[in-house]
């Protein structure tokens, strides 16, 4: 990494965004009236989504006017021949939570220097959990240091996973993937909020957290403070992570070839027409 980047401006402006965004949430928290439904049933967007946008949209622009920005309800559509900066937010990350007022929400802010995490912030401003993370810098929450879990085995594990909003129309949904990792781990969650999820790997509360069909927005800061906190994050294959791939897993290391080799299983099941 450039070592001229002065990462403690860029991560003071990335607090201060989500602390923004934060104040939107926290505003509209039981009181949302405008849900519309975007692609599927449950792919829903609320006023709160745009206003937490609009608010960090500008103060990330008017700090950085060269930087680019990445974000689920405007900006740019993809990560690819972006500018040495790249700024990736999710306003809003657990939608469909927010409007139940089940408190599993967060605003998700990601830097991408040259295309690859630099650092994250994932911030629930209704539990109060700030977790974040510089490359090189290690991982905190609320200020205190996290790593990931110790779980050596699968069968040990409690897990995460999401299930994308296509699940209804697309045969490759995730269902044969949970029904096969079900059957060996100790428990799954599906908690709604990718990028909480990740953070949950990086605080050690989950041992690992996989899914298909994930955006560049819900994943670009979770993926920094889960390296940062000691994880292992990469595709279903275990190659390097891209992020527009939209395949993620993410893990504690130890158990991450068991699981990807889990996966493949239900993948050549699938292939073979057998899942
Ligand atoms: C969704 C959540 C969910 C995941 C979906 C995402 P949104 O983000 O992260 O956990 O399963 O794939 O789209 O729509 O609430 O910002
Ligand atoms: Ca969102």
């Amino acid at each position: 990494m450039d070592n001229n980047i002065n990462t403690q401006h860029l991560m003071t402006h990335a607090l201060e965004g989500a602390h923004k965004s934060a104040e939107v949430l926290k505003k509209y928290w039981g009181k949302v009236e405008d849900i519309r439904h975007k692609s599927a049933i449950g792919d829903l967007v609320t006023e709160a989504d745009k206003e937490s946008e609009k608010v960090i949209l500008e103060y990330i622009k008017n700090q950085f006017p060269t930087h680019e920005i990445l974000s689920e309800e405007s900006g740019l559509t993809s990560t690819a021949n972006a500018a040495e900066f790249l700024w990736v937010i999710d306003p809003l990350d657990g939608t469909t939570n927010y409007t139940h007022q089940f408190p599993f929400v967060a605003v998700s802010v990601g830097l991408l220097y040259q295309g690859s995490p630099l650092l994250g912030v994932v911030y629930n401003p209704i539990t109060n959990e700030l977790f974040q993370a510089v490359k090189g810098q290690g991982a905190q929450l609320n200020g205190h240091p996290i790593h990931v879990s110790r779980t050596e085995s699968l069968q040990d594990s409690l897990i995460a996973t999401g299930f994308g909003y296509d699940r209804r129309a697309n045969a490759d949904n995730n269902y044969a993937e949970f029904l096969h990792i079900y059957q060996r781990c100790q428990g799954i969650r599906r908690a709604g909020a990718a990028a909480l999820d990740l953070a949950f790997v990086a605080a050690g509360r989950l041992d690992a957290y996989w899914e298909r069909g994930i955006k560049e927005w819900d994943i670009a800061a979770g993926i920094i403070i889960v390296q940062e906190a000691g994880g292992r994050v990469t595709n279903y294959e275990s190659n390097p992570v891209n992020l527009s791939e939209g395949r993620i897993l993410a893990s504690n290391g130890i158990i991450h070839d068991e699981i990807s080799r889990e996966l493949m299983v239900v993948r050549a099941a699938r292939e073979a027409g057998l899942k």
